[in-house]
């Protein structure tokens, strides 16, 4: 079975889906990190934002893999290099390339194959998956996004002013619904949940809800010849 968790940046998709894949014994997929791999690969190598012909060779040749809590790029343990802001900001770039992301959801769809997943992005029930069991489509407000971000930051000692989190956060949205291929938009099939007024247990009782449904009915549906 192949659950999907789209939607912006700011709105817990990983940590949400992260959790459900361990509740239900799934493998989970960020597709986050591979974009992100792929920039860091790019930005190591010195390959030019503006060589498109340099970034596909690039991400062809890269070996990315998708361990439970780690990410490896060719051998290289990136896990928390991906997340610095230099590559935040320059995964556009990559992003955008419509033959580095025919690369990218080619590997996600090869890791899905035969598993149970709980694949996260922003084109996973639309474009890579059009025919996943169950979509999911997490948002918030803006200014709820902006402010839990606020929040997480201040906790761990790393302050930035509200106002500033927010001006990135609506930069990156943008960017991210406005690309040709792979923007960020709900599949038309999806469960849209808007967190704002949901506390995270009720968010992850009501996807483990519907994910629990339909294996039942999947299980069902097998084992009633002629239905
Ligand atoms: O989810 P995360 O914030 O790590 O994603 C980083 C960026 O990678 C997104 O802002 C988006 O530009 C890109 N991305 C994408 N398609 C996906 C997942 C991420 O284009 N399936």
């Amino acid at each position: 079975m192949i659950v999907t968790i789209d939607g912006p940046a700011g709105a817990g998709k990983s940590s949400i889906a992260r959790e459900v894949a361990a509740t239900l014994g799934f493998i989970f997929l960020d597709t986050g990190a591979m974009y992100r791999a792929i920039t860091l690969g790019a930005i190591r190598k010195q390959i030019e934002f503006s060589d498109p012909a340099g970034l596909i060779a690039h991400a062809k040749a890269s070996r990315i893999q998708c361990l439970s809590d780690r990410i490896i790029l060719d051998d290289d343990d990136i896990t928390r290099e991906i997340r610095t802001p230099v590559v935040t900001d320059s995964i556009k770039h990559v992003a955008n390339i419509n033959e580095i992301r025919d690369v990218l959801s080619q590997q996600q769809r090869e890791i899905a194959l035969s598993q149970n997943i709980v694949t996260e992005g922003r084109d996973q029930g639309t474009e890579v998956f059009p025919d996943a069991e169950c979509k999911f489509f997490l948002t918030a407000s803006p200014e709820e996004r902006a402010k839990r971000r606020y929040q997480q930051l201040a906790e761990s000692g790393r302050p930035i002013p509200l106002e500033q989190i927010r001006a990135t956060q609506d930069q990156r949205d943008a960017e991210d619904r406005e690309r040709p291929q792979g923007a960020l938009r709900p599949a038309e099939d999806s469960v849209i949940i808007n967190s704002d007024d949901m506390s995270r247990d009720e968010v992850m009782e009501l996807i483990l809800t519907t994910v629990r449904k339909q294996i039942e009915s999947v299980t069902l549906h097998r084992s009633t010849p002629g239905t």
